[in-house]
């Protein structure tokens, strides 16, 4: 499928990765917390007995700047920093658990970061047997964990799969020596081979990769290099994402030379072509940036229409109420949500007094609720029905841009709905942000001037990734 130049330059603007809609930067600063909490001892008690909840816990620490890296994250070689903070979350564990009245029921746990493997195996053992003791582990709990192959030893691993561990995410990036040195991030093949090896022979039911195009110096072969090297150890799922660079947000972007990045085209070119290599080697593309062996669970949730999405990307299972722990960390209800402060000093000083550390957020209004079930189909599922009950704000907003992105051939319209195209599929953002009212009517008092993730908007505020709740980037350019 070749997408034409022109369209490219056209659509070739930062769009919110949706991971949360409203995104992060309409978010509201003084989060109104009484409120906040009553929210969530609500949803808690509608989704525990029934589901179960998920939580997602953040570890910041990283042993050295990996350039490119639009996570939130704290560099330090210290790692007497793993004790303070593993006791901080403890006790903000402590704090909502006096919210809860029953134990937990743990469906979903998370761990991002960051660099998790960072700590030590004892102290993620401790931190995670903090968490799980007084909980009751759901049968059909899913738990997961981001590892950086350079660090993730086989302790770390056995400790992990003791503790109920079946899914660990290694962040790939790129194989190639030039790119490497270019995001600054040196990882030789044999510690990612490794790492996944023994990942598989302790019982790890599933590895994935995070491989990301666009990087500088990135160059078709070595792209080449990148997929098939990866798909030579057969990780489950790979998540392939677009390089977001945002050097307004993340300082340390600015240390990359632009005229190594690769052109708008020249990105859907290694998009295109890294799809192509993925799909001849039998890896199905899930809605935007995953793709997924047939035996995957994301693979069957894809075919069978039941994929969520939420601040980690793609899951397969999706609770009502997820908690985030620690520094900017994200929860959500279902009907609001909530970030932790983003610097550590903010975290701490708030948990330390018994404190939640949750500073901003969002209680979801009556249209936000039918705008976001609109974003989640296009992305889950790549069509929508309208709800004409909004007839007239559809009309007003979204109506207009679906009737462009149809010319440009991105999607069928139909009186009722909509479905996407092959096009629209690859570029399936665009169409999400023609639900997005609040970046619309941004965009319009701004006279079009700018999307909010510019400067001023969000500057110092580090994407939470997959890539993760609170890990991963949100916005990054369109392809
Ligand atoms: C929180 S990071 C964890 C990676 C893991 N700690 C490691 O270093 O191996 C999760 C993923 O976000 C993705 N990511 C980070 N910064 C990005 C950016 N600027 N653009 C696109 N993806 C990015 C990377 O693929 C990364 O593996």
């Amino acid at each position: 499928m070749e997408i034409n130049p022109a369209l490219l330059q056209k659509l070739n603007q930062p769009v919110p990765r949706y991971t949360s809609y409203p995104t992060v930067p309409f978010w509201k600063e003084n989060l109104d917390i009484p409120r906040w909490k009553s929210s969530f001892r609500e949803r808690f008690a509608e989704c525990n007995a029934s589901e179960g909840i998920s939580l997602y816990l953040h570890l910041p620490f990283c042993e050295s700047l990996c350039i490119y890296c639009g996570c939130n994250k704290k560099i330090t070689t210290n790692h007497k920093v793993e004790e303070e903070y593993l006791q901080a979350i403890l006790s903000e564990w402590k704090t909502y658990l006096e919210l809860m009245d029953t134990p937990p029921v743990i469906r979903e746990l998370h761990i991002g970061g960051g660099t998790p493997t960072f700590f030590s195996p004892d102290n993620l053992d401790r931190l995670i047997s903090g968490i799980l003791s007084g909980s009751v582990v759901h049968p059909e709990h899913a738990f997961s964990i981001e590892g950086h192959p350079n660090n993730t030893t086989r302790e770390h691993l056995a400790t992990l799969h003791r503790l109920g561990f079946r899914r660990i995410s290694y962040g790939v990036q790129d194989l190639n020596k030039e790119v490497q040195q270019a995001i600054r991030r040196i990882q030789p093949f044999d510690n990612l081979r490794r790492a996944t090896g023994e990942a598989r022979e302790l019982g790890f039911a599933a590895v994935n990769f995070d491989l990301i195009y666009g990087l500088p110096l990135q160059t078709l072969d070595r792209l080449q290099h990148t997929i098939l090297g990866s798909i030579s150890l057969r990780p489950d799922r790979l998540a392939f994402y677009s390089y977001a660079h945002t050097p307004w947000m993340n300082c340390s972007q600015r240390l990359i030379n632009e005229l190594d990045l690769p052109s708008a085209t020249q990105k859907m070119e290694l998009y295109e072509q890294g799809k192509r290599w993925l799909t001849e080697n039998g890896y199905s593309n899930i809605g935007m940036d995953h793709f997924a062996l047939p035996t995957d669970e994301l693979y069957t949730a894809w075919q069978s229409n039941t994929l969520h999405r939420n601040f980690m990307g793609y899951t397969t299972q999706a609770t009502g109420l997820m908690l985030g722990l620690g520094v900017s960390a994200i929860s959500d209800t279902g009907l609001a949500f909530a970030q932790n402060d983003k610097t550590l000093e903010g975290y701490y000083r708030a948990v330390s007094v018994g404190g939640l550390a949750v500073t901003r957020g969002y209680f979801l209004t009556a249209e936000d609720l039918v705008f976001r079930r609109h974003i989640l189909d296009i992305a889950c599922k790549g069509s929508t029905i309208f709800d004409r009950a909004w007839s007239a704000t559809l009309e007003e907003w979204t109506l207009p841009l679906l009737r462009e992105l149809e010319s440009d051939g991105l999607l069928v319209l139909r009186e009722d709905g909509l479905t996407l195209s092959g096009t629209g599929r690859t570029l399936l953002r665009h169409v999400c942000k023609a639900f997005d009212l609040h970046l619309l009517r941004d965009e319009r008092a701004r006279g079009n001037a700018s999307i909010r993730c510019g400067k001023s908007a969000l500057a110092g505020a580090p994407p939470s990734p997959n890539p993760p709740s609170s890990s991963g980037p949100q916005f990054s350019n369109a392809i």
